[in-house]
């Protein structure tokens, strides 16, 4: 039978310059390497300039999957932001990113789903597409988390950077088999009752002030550990894989021990893994494509590959996609 498939034909990702060392936070709040690296896995991160914002972060990410592409840029007819840190309130940050490229077709808007909002924004694409809205979308996961961060509390301000990543997905015709090329299941949670356990306090109806992340990180984990171990599973049922089918594992990138936790739960080798945490921290909605990027990059992640992505966050929110590359 054939279907539509939504397929993934370009990766690109942007890291603002100024690296920033454990040791240069130690120099910020009481804390040390040493703490850091055993508790997260996180060695330095990147953080954004004064003047750079996320629409910045996310046009350079848009127009490095555009090259890789191929594509003629005016051929994309929707543009998907994730994104927690807009440039404004309002509007989306995803039409600023319209204009720069010089598109004015389409619709363009933002997703909120905090660290899962590219998990989201990637399975809106692929439902738009295979529903007949979209041919070609720009999805972007683009962050200036640090722009959240109370940089006097270190349960937090350790633990995250800024970046973007961005993909171009496109429809495609395929069997309706697990043969085909693009995404072949997407699965999406969210459960209101834990919004409390990592927020920011701040915001346009409640403070009127943009405000600071909150965390209880120790409950972020327990249920990070099993929720991403859950849509995996359910990765795994719809599509009647098995965890030995999928050839890349990419995750969010929130913490290394939750990543190893992970893996260790769904019995996935590590070294079918991809882990940039240690040099970009959490960089919410932006880690996924980044890390992919990285991935496809330097030749681990080829044609026909089963790669799976997922991601927890805020909310909660999580959620899972698998793709034949
Ligand atoms: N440096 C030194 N000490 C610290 C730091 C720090 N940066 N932060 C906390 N501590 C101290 C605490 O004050 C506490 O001290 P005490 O025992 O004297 O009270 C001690 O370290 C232990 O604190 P815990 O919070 O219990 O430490 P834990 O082992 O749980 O590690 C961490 C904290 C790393 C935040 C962990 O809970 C975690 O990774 N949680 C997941 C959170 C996460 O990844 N969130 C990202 C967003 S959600 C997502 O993307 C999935």
């Amino acid at each position: 039978m054939s279907i539509i498939r939504s397929v993934i034909t370009g990766v690109g990702s942007y890291l603002p310059a100024r690296r920033m060392s454990n040791d240069d936070i130690t120099k910020i709040v009481d804390t040390t390497d040493d703490w850091i690296v055993e508790r997260t896995g996180i060695h330095a991160r990147h953080i954004a300039a004064d003047d750079e914002k996320t629409s910045d972060l996310a046009i350079h990410a848009a127009r490095a999957a555009i090259a890789h592409s191929g594509i003629d840029v005016q051929s994309i007819d929707t543009i998907i932001m994730a994104t927690t840190t807009p440039d404004n309130t309002f509007p989306a940050t995803a039409v600023t990113v319209q204009a720069a490229l010089g598109l004015h077709h389409g619709a363009a808007f933002d997703v909120q789903a905090v660290c899962s909002g590219f998990v989201y924004a990637l399975t809106i694409a692929d439902t738009f597409i295979r529903c007949g809205q979209s041919k070609t979308v720009l999805v972007i996961g683009a962050e200036t988390f640090s722009r959240l961060l109370d940089w006097t509390d270190r349960t937090t301000c350790v633990l995250f950077g800024d970046g973007a990543g961005a993909v171009i997905v496109q429809g495609s015709e395929g069997e309706g088999t697990n043969a085909d090329r693009g995404i072949l299941t997407a699965h999406l949670h969210s459960d209101g009752r834990y919004k409390d356990k990592l927020y920011v306090d701040g915001g346009p109806s409640s403070t009127g002030t943009t405000g600071h992340v909150r965390m209880e990180g120790r409950e972020v984990f327990r249920h990070a550990v099993v929720n991403i171990a859950d849509t995996i599973r359910e990765s795994l049922e719809a599509t009647g894989m098995t965890i030995d089918d999928v050839d890349w594992f990419v995750p969010h990138q929130a913490n290394k021990r939750i990543l190893d936790g992970t893996a260790k739960r769904i019995g996935l080798p590590p070294e079918k893994v991809v882990i940039t945490v240690g040099e970009h921290g959490n960089t919410s909605a932006a880690s996924v494509p980044l890390a992919l990027d990285g991935a496809v990059r330097d030749g681990r992640v080829k044609k026909g590959d089963v790669v799976l992505l997922e991601a927890m966050g805020g909310g909660f929110t999580w959620g899972s996609v698998m793709v034949r590359w």
